[in-house]
């Protein structure tokens, strides 16, 4: 066991990701080790990185370089760098021969051998790289160190079998692979036993949970046994492949009281020829159909989606028609993002790339007009009662407290410490694009 010896882990990327960090905090916390939030009191830093875009890359390597600085002042401190970028040849090799300073890499099959590989390190101070090629069934059950006391991911699907043409999480993710029922009611419970009052289920698409299991299991019969835990007080679940989302699960939302009603949807392009091209698997009437059943059947649902714009052979009429479906839908909020071609995905092979200015004058005109319906979205809640998550001081003021509503917005609160990890009922006293401000009524 390792004594008084500190971890800090450095995440980027989506909350897979922050879900596998909280799996390594758990584990280097059962070897002896602590977090420290300072980088030069750390013996153990890991990196969890991201590939999704080129950005998220660039950001890894300039942090590598800045660690060569640790390293130099303290030659004990070890190194680690895994996550879905270190699925991929290309920045293995040249963090393997350019950053000498990088003790361990590990990729996102075997993140449950990283206590073993960093204890191999301790002894024989020699360079890891531990990186399998295929999943080998799904990675155990590891303890977690949850960032919030009151609300947990639970991982429920891994891998992604869709192949988007934009897409690397198949490559780096693998296929899908379906956690058995039980074993996510049990870790549903025990978390619940522990004083967690909401649980967010992850998968890349969580809508094919069950597909690859033998029993007759699917996404709304999960929800169902889930509602059945008695001290969780709210499930949440992302991401929603459109194709997948079923009238089902529609009802699950509507009839099962834990089910918070927010749902993420991501289109990624408005345009029926842009949609095909991405290998969405469904065409714009297609979404604006459930889009419209799910407010019809449950209006007080949020609805959240991404847009990737600037897509290879994208028009300017195929922008105009996301644009148009943007003002048609109305969406709570939408998460935009400049198409960046990742090498060995089809759509980075194509010659009718988007020039970059063409990508970012899309992308700010599609911010300005979804900001612009998040606003009035949220202002028409003013006056209106939300129940809150109450989860403590927000990052930015001590003295002010958050809590998200059950449509997932965030609401802040004067500060209330008796009533943290409470559900708490507020009246929305104003509101921004991205947040609310309420009283507490009692
Ligand atoms: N470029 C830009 N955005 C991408 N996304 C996935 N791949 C890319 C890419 N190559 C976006 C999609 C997805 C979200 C998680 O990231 O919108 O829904
Ligand atoms: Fe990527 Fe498409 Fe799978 Fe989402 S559904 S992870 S965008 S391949």
């Amino acid at each position: 066991m390792s004594k008084n010896k500190k971890y800090h882990i450095i995440t980027y990327g989506c909350q897979m990701n922050e879900h596998d960090s909280e799996k390594l905090a758990g584990m280097l916390e059962s070897l002896g080790y602590n977090n420290t939030e300072q980088l030069e009191n750390a013996d153990i830093i890991l990196l969890n990185t991201c590939t999704i875009r080129e950005n998220a890359e660039l950001k890894v390597f300039g942090k590598l370089g800045q660690l060569k600085e640790y390293k130099r002042k303290n030659p004990d401190l070890i190194i680690g760098i895994g996550g879905c970028m270190m699925q991929l040849e290309e920045p293995v090799e040249e963090i393997y021969k350019k950053y000498r300073h990088v003790d361990l890499i590990f990729g996102t099959h075997n993140i449950h051998q990283v206590p073993e590989l960093i204890q191999k390190i301790e002894k024989n101070r020699k360079r890891v790289v531990e990186v399998w090629d295929q999943e080998e069934g799904l990675i155990p059950d590891l303890p977690s160190q949850r960032e919030s006391e009151y609300s947990a991911w639970i991982s429920i699907i891994q891998g992604c079998n869709n192949f988007c043409t934009y897409c690397i999480v198949p490559y780096v993710r693998g296929r899908e692979r379906s956690r058995p029922l039980e074993a996510i009611v049990n870790e549903a419970e025990k978390l619940a036993a522990e004083g967690v009052k909401e649980i967010t289920l992850l998968g890349q698409n969580v809508n094919s949970y069950g597909n690859d299991l033998e029993e007759k299991i699917d996404f709304p019969l999960l929800l169902e046994e889930l509602n059945k835990v008695e001290a969780l007080k709210r499930i949440r679940f992302m991401t929603s492949h459109p194709r997948d989302f079923s009238h089902k699960l529609l009802m699950a939302i509507k009839n099962l009281t834990k089910v918070a009603e927010h749902i993420h949807l991501p289109i990624q392009s408005g345009s029926n020829k842009i949609l095909k091209e991405m290998n969405r698997g469904y065409c714009r009437e297609y979404y604006i159909k459930t889009v419209k059943e799910i407010q019809n059947k449950v209006p007080e649902a949020a609805i959240s989606t991404d847009f990737i714009v600037g897509f290879p052979g994208e028009s300017d009429e195929d922008f105009e028609q996301t644009l148009d479906l943007v003002k048609e839908l109305r969406f709570d909020m939408a998460y935009t993002f400049i198409y960046s071609p990742r090498s060995g995905t089809p759509a980075a092979r194509r010659e009718d790339q988007i020039a970059e200015e063409v990508k970012k004058e899309r992308l700010n005109r599609l911010m300005e007009i979804q900001n612009k319906i998040s606003y009035e979205k949220n202002q028409k809640l003013i006056g209106k009662t939300q129940k809150i998550l109450l989860t403590g001081p927000s990052n930015r003021d001590q003295e002010v407290y958050e809590g998200r509503t059950r449509s997932n917005k965030i609401c802040f609160i004067d500060k209330r410490p008796d009533l943290i990890g409470e559900i708490v009922k507020v009246k929305i006293d104003s509101a921004k694009s991205w947040t609310l401000q309420g009283t507490v009524v009692e």
